[in-house]
């Protein structure tokens, strides 16, 4: 077996639809300023008992009843996740169990809206390898409890849901490349620190405060950071660079490319990648409007759409790419 090639798409959002006017309610904005700015309308937000593991599991559970597979057939779960229920067990194992998945691999990873991407290119290779024959690729995320709900530089971006693939062994080509980059030097244009190493300031000895030593622990901050303009210079940059990358590794022509997929954060970077790519919005798959950003989970949740709806069809060629976080970023080129 040479190749991994996706053969199911699930996806699950939660009922509850936040609209640009429940917004404009909450802080001081508009839905002109929103649509205009980054394309977004409304975007589902989580219930109470709505975790990343609940929705996670019901995207795969609907990427399976696709491609009628069973949990018992599935050896590798990677949920990419940077809102997991816990720090630990991984959101993969929870989903396993959810499944009834017997002994199998299962971990998360964190390349925040990159996620998806990273996972998928980890699980192309446990397949090509030889090492499993299925596998449950998914991004799920519930931004809705990571955003400051007063900061209307970032609350009204976010929103929750989750995205599922499976990944099959096959003789014929579908993975057909991914890229993936990081650089650390933009940690600080997009974080969220972790609270969870600051809550203890007070009470463990060696980090209580001294006349000369301020703890950097003490300065976190609960709730995404973002220096918004900054963001989307870099990402239209190294989106662009990661095209010129890929076409030329596969000497790429736009009309090879049946639909691209790309990560759901403002409709301004995809129309700015989709001209990069050379092809017209027509060809471009989005769900920014009424799913806004969902960080990993939002390529394989457009995917799906676009697979329901009947748009895209085996045999067409399809390229992923997002940014976010680290700063991360990549691409996976696959033939469906
Ligand atoms: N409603 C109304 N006004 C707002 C809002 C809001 N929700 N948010 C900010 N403003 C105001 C600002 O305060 C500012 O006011 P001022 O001129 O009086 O100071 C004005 O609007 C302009 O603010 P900018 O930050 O310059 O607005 P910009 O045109 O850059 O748009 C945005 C902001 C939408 C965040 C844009 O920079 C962007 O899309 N960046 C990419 C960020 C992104 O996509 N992040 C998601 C995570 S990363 C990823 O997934 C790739």
């Amino acid at each position: 077996m040479k190749y991994s090639r996706i053969i199911g798409t699930g996806g699950y959002l939660p009922p509850t639809i936040f609209t640009n006017a429940d917004w404009e309610k909450r802080v001081d904005t508009s839905d002109a300023w929103i649509v205009e700015r980054t394309g977004i309308k409304s975007r589902h937000i989580a219930g109470p008992n709505e975790t990343a593991s609940s929705m996670a599991t019901q995207a795969a559970i609907s990427a399976l009843e696709q491609c009628n597979l069973l949990a018992k057939d599935i050896q590798l779960i990677i949920v990419a996740t940077g809102s997991p229920d816990k720090i630990f067990p991984a959101t993969a194992c929870l989903v396993q169990k959810n499944l009834s998945v017997p002994t199998c691999i299962a971990f998360d990873i964190q390349a925040a809206c990159s996620g998806f991407i990273y996972a998928l290119s980890i699980a192309d290779q446990y397949i090509k390898n030889g090492a499993v024959q299925n596998a449950l690729v998914i991004g799920s995320e519930l931004m809705s409890r990571l955003i400051d709900w007063t900061d209307r530089n970032t609350c009204i971006l976010f929103g929750d849901g989750a995205g599922a693939v499976v990944l099959q062994a096959s003789n014929e080509p579908g993975i057909l490349s991914t890229h993936l980059y990081a650089d650390g030097k933009y940690d600080d244009v997009l974080y969220l620190d972790n609270m969870q190493l600051g809550d203890h300031v007070d009470v463990i000895p060696s980090l209580q405060k001294s006349e000369n030593f301020n703890t950097p622990l003490e300065n976190m901050q609960p709730f995404i950071q973002m220096q918004g303009q900054k963001v989307f210079k870099v990402a239209v940059a190294k989106l662009g660079e990661l095209i010129k990358d890929v076409q030329k590794q596969h000497q790429l022509k736009p009309e090879q490319i049946d639909w691209l997929v790309p990560h759901q954060a403002n409709i301004r970077i995809i129309k700015a990648t989709a001209d990069k790519l050379g092809i017209p919005m027509e060809k471009v798959v989005c769900t920014v409007d009424t799913h806004s950003n969902t960080s990993s989970a939002s390529i394989p949740l457009a995917l799906d759409v676009a697979v329901r709806d009947g748009r895209i069809q085996k045999g067409q060629t399809l390229f992923f790419e997002a940014i976010g976080g680290g700063l991360t970023w990549g691409s996976a080129l696959v033939r469906f």
